[in-house]
C-alpha cells in the first residue's frame, strides 16, 4: 500500500528516529544518486521560501529531477481546474508529490486521489510534517537527547501549523511544554486535549519571561497575517512578543532558539548575534531532514532499492 506524509501521526516515533538517522548520515555525505532517473512533482499553491527550496534541493542533491510550480497563475487552476483533476494528471508525470496548500485537509485530499505518495509540505493551519522533523534533528543536533525537552512555544499557537505537528511528535518523548500567546492566540482545545491524553504536561501563560529561564529551546512562530479573517484582530496581536537580547541574560547556557522562519518582527536582529540563536543552523538541517524524508518514503514505496546507510 502506498505511504503518504500527510501528518505527523503517519508516522511511528521509530520511523522518525529513523529519518533523523538518515538526515544525519546525508549531512556527512550530502551527494547521493539514489533518486537517479526518479521524477519528484514539487507543487506550491501558497508562498515558501525555505520548504520548497531545501525539497528541492535536497531532490537533487539525491540525484532526482523536479517538476511543478511555485505559483498557480502559470498553472490551469486559473482556467478552473479543481485540485482532483491537477493531482490525477501530474501523479501521471512523477514518483512522488510534495505539496502545500493554504486549505487545511488538501494534503490529505491530495493523497487519496494520487496514484504516488503525497508530502504534505503544509496545509493551512493544520500540518507541516517535515518541518517537524527538522525540528526534531535540530533539538537532537543541539542538546544531544530528545527525551525530557523542556520547551517553550511562543506566538501564534492558533494558526502555527508547525506547533502543532512538533507538539505531536514531541509527545513520544515526553516533554514538558510551556504555551505562551495571546488570549486571541491559544492554542485550540484539540492540541490540549491530545496532550492530556497522552499523559503530558504543559503550562500556559501570556508572560514570556515567566517560564524562560527552564527552558531547553525556545520555539518563537511569527503572527500569520494570512491566517486571519479580520485584518483588524491580525494588527491587536502582531506585536505582542518581541524577543530581545537582553531577555536572554538568565537562560540555561545551552538554551537554543528555533523558529520555523520567516520571522517578521518577533526576534529582534541583536539575538541573530547570541548563541541561543539556531534559526539560520536549522534551515540548514532542513535540507538533510528532507533528503532522509524523501530516502524513506521512497524505499518503502517501492520507488527505490534499499540502500545502507550505515
Ligand atoms: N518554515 C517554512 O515553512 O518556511 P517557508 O514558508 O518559507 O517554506
Amino acid at each position: 500500500m502506498k505511504r503518504d506524509l500527510v501528518s505527523i501521526h503517519d508516522i511511528s516515533k521509530d520511523e522518525m528516529l529513523e529519518i533523523i538517522r538518515r538526515a544525519a548520515y546525508f549531512e556527512k555525505h550530502p551527494i547521493s544518486e539514489i533518486l537517479k532517473g526518479r521524477v519528484i512533482a514539487s507543487l506550491f499553491f501558497e508562498p515558501s521560501t525555505r520548504t520548497r527550496l531545501s525539497f528541492e534541493s535536497a531532490i537533487n542533491h539525491l540525484g532526482g529531477r523536479v517538476i511543478g510550480f511555485s505559483d498557480t497563475k502559470a498553472t490551469s487552476q486559473t482556467k478552473g481546474e479543481t485540485l482532483n483533476d491537477t493531482i490525477r494528471v501530474v501523479s501521471n508525470y512523477c514518483d512522488m508529490i510534495v505539496m502545500r496548500h493554504p486549505i487545511e485537509g488538501a494534503s490529505r485530499f491530495a493523497s487519496e486521489v494520487s496514484s504516488v505518495p503525497v508530502v504534505n509540505a503544509g496545509d493551512g493551519a493544520n500540518q507541516h510534517p517535515s518541518q517537524t522533523l527538522l525540528d526534531l534533528y535540530s533539538i537532537y543536533k543541539t542538546q544531544g537527547r530528545l527525551d525530557g525537552i523542556n520547551i517553550m512555544m511562543v506566538g501564534d499557537l492558533k494558526y502555527g501549523r508547525t506547533v502543532h505537528s512538533l507538539l505531536q511528535a514531541l509527545s513520544h518523548f515526553k516533554a514538558h511544554f510551556t504555551f505562551v500567546s495571546p488570549k486571541e492566540l491559544n492554542l485550540p482545545d484539540e492540541y490540549k486535549e491530545f496532550l492530556k491524553v497522552n499523559g503530558q504536561s504543559f503550562y500556559e501563560t501570556e508572560d514570556i519571561m515567566e517560564c524562560m529561564n527552564e527552558a531547553d529551546i525556545l520555539y518563537m512562530t511569527r503572527v500569520q497575517r494570512e491566517r486571519f479573517p479580520d485584518p483588524m484582530e491580525y494588527e491587536k496581536v502582531k506585536d505582542t512578543y518581541i524577543l530581545k537580547k537582553e531577555m536572554l541574560d538568565r537562560t540555561k547556557p545551552n538554551m537554543k532558539i528555533l523558529h520555523p522562519l520567516p520571522r517578521v518582527n518577533e526576534i529582534a536582529l541583536d539575538v541573530d548575534n547570541s548563541d541561543h540563536a539556531y534559526y539560520f543552523e536549522q534551515t540548514r538541517n532542513g535540507m538533510f531532514t528532507r533528503m532522509g524524508i524523501i530516502s524513506y518514503l521512497s524505499e518503502i514505496n517501492g520507488i527505490v532499492e534499499p540502500f545502507n546507510f550505515d
